[in-house]
């Protein structure tokens, strides 16, 4: 694992009282099974999960860090890095890039000046790939914010999206 990317700052007690309750509803001796909960904690505090954060989520659980991070990085939900207020993740596997996928997220670069994981200069929007996201029928999908899907996202939609989550600031 990677040194940690930013001086140790401790969570709040206030957040451990969060893991706490996450920690209840299993065995005792199956605190770990709380990590993904303790993540997504820390993602919604923090607006990232940091290596240090990772640490801590482990001490706090009671298992390796390295443990932490393999869930970290195996799941797209959780960021490694801070992302801007609207993460983008355009589908790109192959059934949707058969219908599309890798264009709209081409489109979507060339609209916000960005490449594939990086996050426009105003801090609004940080562009990613996704892995399946289960709608493979509806192509090219994408995931705003973890949570709002949409799909059949043709150049036209893309571009009211990208204003409209724009003009909504
Ligand atoms: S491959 Fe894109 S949603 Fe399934």
């Amino acid at each position: 694992m990677s040194a940690p990317n930013s001086p140790s700052t401790p969570l709040s007690a206030a957040t451990l009282a969060r893991f706490d309750r996450e920690v209840a509803k299993y065995p005792a001796d199956q605190k770990q099974s709380a990590v993904m909960a303790c993540l997504a904690i820390v993602q919604q505090e923090l607006g990232h999960v940091s290596t240090d954060s990772e640490a801590q989520i482990a001490a706090h659980l009671g298992m390796p860090a390295m443990a932490v991070h393999e869930v970290t990085t195996f799941y797209n939900m959780y960021n490694q890095h801070p992302v801007g207020k609207f993460k983008l993740n355009v589908c790109t596997n192959l059934p949707c890039q058969l219908r599309d996928g890798s264009k709209a997220l081409k489109h979507l670069e060339q609209k916000l000046g960005i490449s594939m994981g990086q996050t426009t200069a105003d801090g609004l929007f940080t562009l990613q790939q996704s892995e399946c996201l289960g709608a493979c029928a509806d192509s090219p999908v994408m995931l705003v914010n973890d949570r709002t899907m949409c799909s059949f996202m043709s150049n036209d939609r893309l571009d009211q999206l990208i204003d409209g989550l724009k003009g909504a600031q």
